[in-house]
């Protein structure tokens, strides 16, 4: 008898505790805001992939899955993230951009955890077999392009955890807001350094018409001026949006913007 009502009791104790830990928010991740954009990106970046190295490279095919698919992963990441920062400005500029804006958070911790995802996986890889262009082929140890293009990968993915980090709610809700974006803006920087981090050592190829297989240009190449093209149309449209905000203001309003701009 007493047994039984001492596991009634801890049953009871049991399932207060699970309701108690169980969240009680309305939030719910909205997975769409990732896995659309991801897949628009992912795909067209696999075929090209798939096309250079497998098809016009002659590269095996058990390459697909981890080292090919590790490459995919780093292109598709510094694109979605370098996306992320376009929605800001063009959404100033056109309205019907600013559905979009929820958009920014999951592209930023998407691509995040891709370039972790691609981090890891690179380090599994990490022999002259693999990369030996990151290698002294004289002592195996790397090279000035490997260690640059490790440090700058790794401040990389350190910049982007720290983002990743302030963009959890609690964290965020006893943030300052202005502080909070400023650092969010600041995430620009990460992707500088990703452009670093690949053009480290992947520039001697970019000029190297014979390594274009196919007449594809380096997946290195694609990754980097994505970063260049993306974050260069990011600037093109903030200048333009504070020209056209000048415009609609008193003079001595409009010549502060302007002079911020300049
Ligand atoms: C510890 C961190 C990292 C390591 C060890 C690392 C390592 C590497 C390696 C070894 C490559 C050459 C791959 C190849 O030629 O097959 C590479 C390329 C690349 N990485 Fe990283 N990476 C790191 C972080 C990142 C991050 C955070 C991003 C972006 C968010 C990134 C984006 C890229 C891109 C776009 C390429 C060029 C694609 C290619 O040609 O392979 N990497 N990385």
């Amino acid at each position: 008898m007493r047994i039984i009502i001492i596991i009634e009791v801890e049953e009871k104790v049991m399932n207060q505790e699970n309701t108690m830990s169980r969240p009680s928010g309305r939030s719910v991740i909205e997975f769409q805001k990732f896995y659309i954009p991801f897949i628009w990106v992912f795909v067209p970046c696999f075929a090209y992939a798939f096309l250079r190295y497998t098809v016009f490279h002659n590269e095996p095919w058990y390459d697909l899955p981890f080292y090919l698919m590790n490459k995919v992963l780093g292109v598709t990441a510094v694109m979605l993230m370098a996306a992320a920062y376009v929605l800001g400005p063009a959404a100033n500029l056109w309205p019907k951009f600013k559905q979009y804006l929820a958009h920014r958070k999951y592209l930023g911790l998407g691509g995040f955890m891709l370039g972790s995802a691609h981090g890891f996986m690179s380090l599994l890889l990490m022999n002259p077999n693999n990369y030996s262009v990151f290698f002294n082929a004289t002592n195996g140890r790397l090279n000035w392009q490997g260690s640059l293009s490790m440090f700058f990968g790794t401040l990389a993915l350190v910049h982007l955890g720290f983002l990743a980090c302030i963009s959890f709610p609690p964290v965020m809700k006893i943030m300052d807001g202005r502080q909070w974006k400023a650092l969010q803006r600041g995430g620009i920087w990460a992707l500088w350094i990703t452009f670093a981090h690949i053009a480290a050592f992947g520039y001697k190829s970019w000029f190297n018409l014979e390594k274009w297989y196919g007449g594809m240009p380096p997946f290195s190449m694609i990754g980097a001026s994505s970063i260049l093209l993306l974050l260069c149309l990011r600037y093109a449209l903030s200048f333009y949006g504070l020209r056209v905000k000048a415009r609609q203001f008193t003079p001595s309003t409009k010549q502060r913007l302007i002079e911020k701009t300049v």
